[in-house]
């Protein structure tokens, strides 16, 4: 059954017979985070994100319309330039889910080239970027096959298949901040499909930088997808839900403010309650490392010391993502690399700012 008939497809031309498109789309970093989801993909709480501008995923995608069209999803890929089958599961089972919004699939042979800007086992999610890059292939080939879809349908119809493939892929297709789950203060918010803050972002927020921490590189010991599922029968859920919903209407107000205390307060308080989550799950997880709550420390003695903004936020994972204004960009980036740098394996970290999401190449 089709969910959602806005974004069933009309085949209004021939099919073009084949080419190709390639674009790259970004990760994003959630401030209110995500983590408790229902059938099909949908969320529990409302979840808001910085789109990133540097930690993006290019895909290349080469169709070629089949002679005798039977009736499978056929496609190569390729990540890096190396056949990739272990990465084909997930993806046949991201067409299945969008054939119905997408009915040309079956009709062509993909190649599906892709690769990262950033290291893929850096534990940073390659999920948000991956689907969201190929969501965003597959709806310019939607727009070659039918031109009347606008630009707005467009990026509306590529949040929501980037959220079948992964959840908060969704908010990755556009930038600098975007809402994803309904919520009754932020306009035209829904459960199906990311939008862009539709309210004044205050200046203190141009291009906020965030440097990723690498402070473990080694693999998530909890899928998103088992993580989420921990949410169902765990006792603080309902709270948790209230709560983020609470989060995102004053984080809506500081957002247009300017208030980088307030800021502070709410994105380091749902970093560590998306991690408490985790420790009070049945069964439980911890997967922060000794060198993420180093880190923390240091971060808050900084602040008390200079009166700095800087702030961290955590995924479900031990990385840091070190949040601060473009005004202290110097300051800050030189504490990261006399303090900050030695809790990063090998040394290693990412400097990346806020995004405006997918783009063609
Ligand atoms: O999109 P998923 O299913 O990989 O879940 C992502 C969950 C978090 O990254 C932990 C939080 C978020 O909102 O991005």
């Amino acid at each position: 059954m089709m969910e959602y008939s806005e974004f069933s497809s009309s085949i209004l031309s021939e099919l073009p017979k084949e080419g190709h498109i390639t674009c790259t789309s970004p990760s994003n970093i959630a401030l209110v985070k995500y983590w408790g989801k229902r059938p099909v993909q949908l969320p529990e709480n409302a979840s808001i994100s910085f789109t990133l501008e540097s930690c993006k995923t290019t895909t290349r995608l080469t169709y070629k319309k089949k002679e005798d069209t039977k009736n499978d999803f056929d496609f190569e890929l390729f990540f890096e330039g190396k056949p990739k089958p272990e990465f084909k599961p997930k993806i046949l089972a991201f067409f299945e889910r969008i054939e119905e919004y997408l009915p040309f699939l079956k009709q062509y042979t993909f190649t599906i080239e892709t690769s990262n800007t950033f290291p893929h086992s850096s534990g940073i999610a390659s999920s948000a970027s991956g689907m969201s890059a190929l969501a965003y292939c597959l709806m310019l080939l939607e727009k070659e096959i039918n031109p009347t879809i606008t630009d707005s349908q467009l990026l509306k119809k590529a949040s929501f298949l980037a959220r079948l493939g992964s959840g908060s892929a969704c908010r990755s297709i556009e930038g600098p901040i975007t809402v994803w789950g309904e919520h009754n203060d932020i306009l035209g918010s829904n459960d199906s499909f990311a939008v862009k803050f539709p309210y004044t972002v205050h200046p203190n927020f141009e291009a906020y930088q965030d440097t990723i921490l690498l402070i473990d590189k080694g693999e998530k010991q909890v899928s998103s997808t088992v993580g989420h599922d921990l949410m169902h029968g765990h006792p603080f859920a309902a709270k948790r839900f209230e709560q983020a919903s609470r989060n995102i209407s004053t984080l809506k107000d500081t957002i247009s403010s300017g208030d980088l205390d307030t800021f502070i307060e709410i994105v380091e308080s749902e970093a560590l309650t998306l991690h408490a989550m985790m420790m009070t799950s049945m069964p439980y997880f911890i997967l922060m490392k000794p060198n993420t709550l180093s880190v923390i420390q240091k971060i808050w003695e900084y602040r008390k010391q200079t009166g700095s903004k800087v702030c961290f936020t955590l995924d479900a994972g031990a990385n840091v993502h070190v949040l601060y204004p473009n005004s202290e960009k110097e300051q800050v980036l030189d504490f990261i690399t006399k303090e900050l740098v030695a809790y990063c394996q090998n040394g290693q970290y990412i400097c990346d700012k806020i995004g405006f999401g997918a783009k063609i190449v």
